[in-house]
């Protein structure tokens, strides 16, 4: 499959990032150096992600009907981004995300949902019979609308790709039957009841994840340390990409999540999907912001070349 056709159903933000040395303390005032609105939301970062990566995207959201919402589709249609299932809600503002980002790189996030908790299961069953070789989805929009798009997929022999960010639990056995499950370790701690830590914890919470889901593989993103692939047999690492500066880490989990999907769609190869997932993570986190900072293609195989 040469230009997969991904739908993205998720969220989509303006994100308010302000860069500061030290993240304040409870109570504690401290000086921002610096304020910017950048476009952002989990859905939109994989969506413009997974179109940088040579898919053909439909991204199915709701915006306000206000600046920050013609802001986020004017950006999007520039990418190219197909909006069949792109709304214009009347009843809730555009998603905003307050992202503090300190001198190491190191963010906090703050979500207010405003219209992506208006995106419905009806509107995602729309976006599905619409037709897509994948569909992606994120837990930052209702988990109604997860499930009915999950169902809706699997009704049509889809396969589902589940970005378990942000940390929440989630009745995994509704959306069973997924392909791939991809949480964090904070992630996957919110929805297995305890901390991923180390190798074997990691591994159980693998195991878990995959009986309660039904998905076909498990990935496991690590951050700096890379990422980890169960497939109900086998634990595989696959370590991060050397040398990298780290400037922000905002959307470099997206990053990772679309570009893999993007190449196993392609090349059938789950082994070159975690490669590419790493080095797409490991480029965001060298820039500023979430949708700026999102590699293409053409950077992410620049840099696997190299490694
Ligand atoms: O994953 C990063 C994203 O999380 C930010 O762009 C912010 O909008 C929140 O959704």
């Amino acid at each position: 499959m040469d230009r997969p056709r991904i739908l993205v159903i998720g969220s989509i933000n303006m994100d308010l990032m302000v860069e500061l040395e030290r993240m304040p303390l409870a109570g504690e005032t401290v000086m921002g150096e610096n304020y910017r609105y950048v476009p952002g939301g989990k859905g939109a970062n994989q969506a413009v992600a997974a179109l940088r990566q040579g898919a053909d995207v439909q991204f199915a959201a709701r915006v306000g009907c206000d600046a920050n919402g013609r802001v986020l589709r004017e950006g999007l249609l520039a990418e190219g981004m197909g909006l069949d299932y792109f709304r214009e809600d009347a009843h809730a503002p555009t998603g905003l995300a307050v992202i503090p980002v300190d001198s190491s790189g190191q963010n906090r996030i703050i979500v207010l949902a405003g219209a992506n908790g208006r995106l419905s299961a009806d509107d995602a069953r729309e976006a599905v019979e619409g037709g897509c070789d994948c569909v992606m989805l994120q837990f930052e929009i209702e988990e109604e609308t997860v499930k009915a798009a999950c169902q809706a997929a699997a009704a049509r022999g889809i396969p589902v790709v589940v970005d378990a960010g942000p940390a929440r639990s989630f009745p995994l056995e509704e959306i069973h039957g997924v392909t791939i499950l991809t949480p964090n370790e904070t992630e996957a701690e919110a929805l297995v009841g305890f901390p991923v830590e180390d190798e074997a914890s990691a591994r159980q919470a693998c195991q878990k994840l995959m009986e309660r889901s039904g998905a076909r593989y498990i990935v496991l993103k690590l951050g700096g340390r890379g990422a980890m692939l169960y497939d109900g047999k086998r634990m595989q690492r696959y370590p991060a990409m050397p040398d990298i500066r780290v400037v922000d880490t905002t959307a470099a989990g997206d990053s990772f999540t679309a570009a893999m999907t993007a190449e196993w769609l392609r090349s059938g190869d789950m082994d070159r999907a975690m490669r590419y997932g790493n080095a797409a993570g490991g480029l965001a986190v060298t820039r500023k912001g979430a949708q700026p900072s999102l590699p293409t293609l053409a950077e992410t195989e620049a840099l696997l070349a190299k490694a």
